[in-house]
């Protein structure tokens, strides 16, 4: 079960153009592309014919040619043509989804079009902020998605996992606070004069020790900002800190498997081309240790016995957090579309 009326990344900005591209979103097809006038629009991949896959047709003006008996369907899902007849019937139509741009990346509506509110897409001004600079990217995940906010919620996992980057002892020492505010989780773990992570000293050019802060805020249904600053020890001084945001996005495939989207924002050193490499090449490397562990994580569970109790610990509380509040959004929809007997309406996320 996913939470439908939410916004998930459906691609970069720069990935949707003139062409068909073909997303799996919550299970559910969808084909992205732009309007002639540049707009982006998503439709049910699925002819509403035989069910062919849409995005193996092609784009004829600003409608969707199938590929295989040449339905042509326009951005509303609405059927302009049927070759060889003239008559088409109201029926012959595929779902549109309400879409929207916003942080670089293009958002897809799976729920009910009239709660879409472009206020509900996630907080990630950051990727776009004047003075701030950002590299990111997208990797394909064979482990459910909750598995990943799981992760990214209980960074203790940091000491062990990420140990050549961003992980060292001081993690785990030191205690983390977290709160629930409406839909979003906040999690917050303040570590005073300890050693910087590999990543800190070399980015800083220095092994001094720092003061240490993530503060990270989980929002519906699977995004993840955590602010990292790295102060040196005993100062608060923000001009000398290494401070970033890691900008976190998962968008559920099926049950099994995701794509996750993420950035580093940061903002010193934003001319510096190296820097921006460095960064991106080691956060890459960081991610795919998380995603090592997931993979493997995701396939112990599927074969286990499905009575089996996972035995909680204290750093789980964040991820336990946000898991409750998506169950009980989730649970919330399946009520009301079982009162109101169809697609799932929800007002808001609060
Ligand atoms: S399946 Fe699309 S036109 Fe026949
Ligand atoms: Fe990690």
């Amino acid at each position: 079960m996913f939470l439908k009326n939410a916004w998930y990344i459906a691609a970069w900005s720069h990935e949707i153009g003139r062409t068909l591209t073909q997303r799996w979103i919550a299970g559910e097809p969808v084909v992205l592309f732009r309007k002639e006038a540049g707009e982006a629009a998503a439709l049910e991949d699925r002819c509403p014919h035989r069910r062919a896959a849409l995005s193996m047709g092609k784009l004829i003006g600003d409608t969707v040619q199938c590929g295989y008996h040449g339905v042509q369907l326009d951005c509303s899902g609405s059927c302009v043509r049927i070759p060889g007849q003239t008559t088409i019937p109201p029926s012959m139509r595929a779902r549109a989804y309400p879409i929207a741009e916003k942080w670089q990346w293009v958002w897809v509506w799976m729920g009910d079009p009239a709660l879409a509110d472009e206020a509900l897409i996630p907080d990630f001004r950051w990727n776009d902020e004047p003075g701030w600079v950002s590299t990111g990217g997208t990797i394909e995940v064979k482990a459910n998605y909750q598995l990943l906010t799981d992760n990214l919620l209980d960074l203790t996992h940091e000491t062990y996992v990420h140990a050549k980057t961003i992980g060292n002892n001081a993690i785990v020492e030191w205690p983390m606070t977290h709160r629930t505010e409406g839909s979003e989780v906040h999690v917050q773990r303040i570590m005073r004069d300890t050693p910087p992570p590999p990543l800190f000293a070399k980015v800083r050019g220095t092994e001094e020790n720092i003061d240490r802060w993530q503060t990270i805020r989980f929002q519906v249904p699977a995004n993840v900002s955590i602010e990292a600053r790295g102060y040196p020890a005993g100062s608060e001084d923000l001009s000398q800190a290494l401070r970033w945001f890691s900008i976190n996005s998962i968008t559920p495939v099926d049950d099994g498997s995701c794509r996750y989207y993420w950035t580093i924002t940061r903002c010193f050193g934003q001319e510096d081309e190296a820097l921006t490499e460095l960064i991106h090449q080691s956060i890459h490397a960081t991610f795919m240790e998380d995603v090592a562990i997931l993979e493997q994580q995701q396939l112990m569970i599927q074969t286990d016995r499905a009575d089996r109790k996972e035995i909680g610990v204290r750093a789980d509380a964040g991820s336990v957090a946000a898991r409750r509040v998506l169950d009980r959004l989730i649970r919330a929809e399946a009520t009301s579309a079982a009162t109101h007997g169809g697609e799932p309406a929800l007002a808001t996320h609060a």
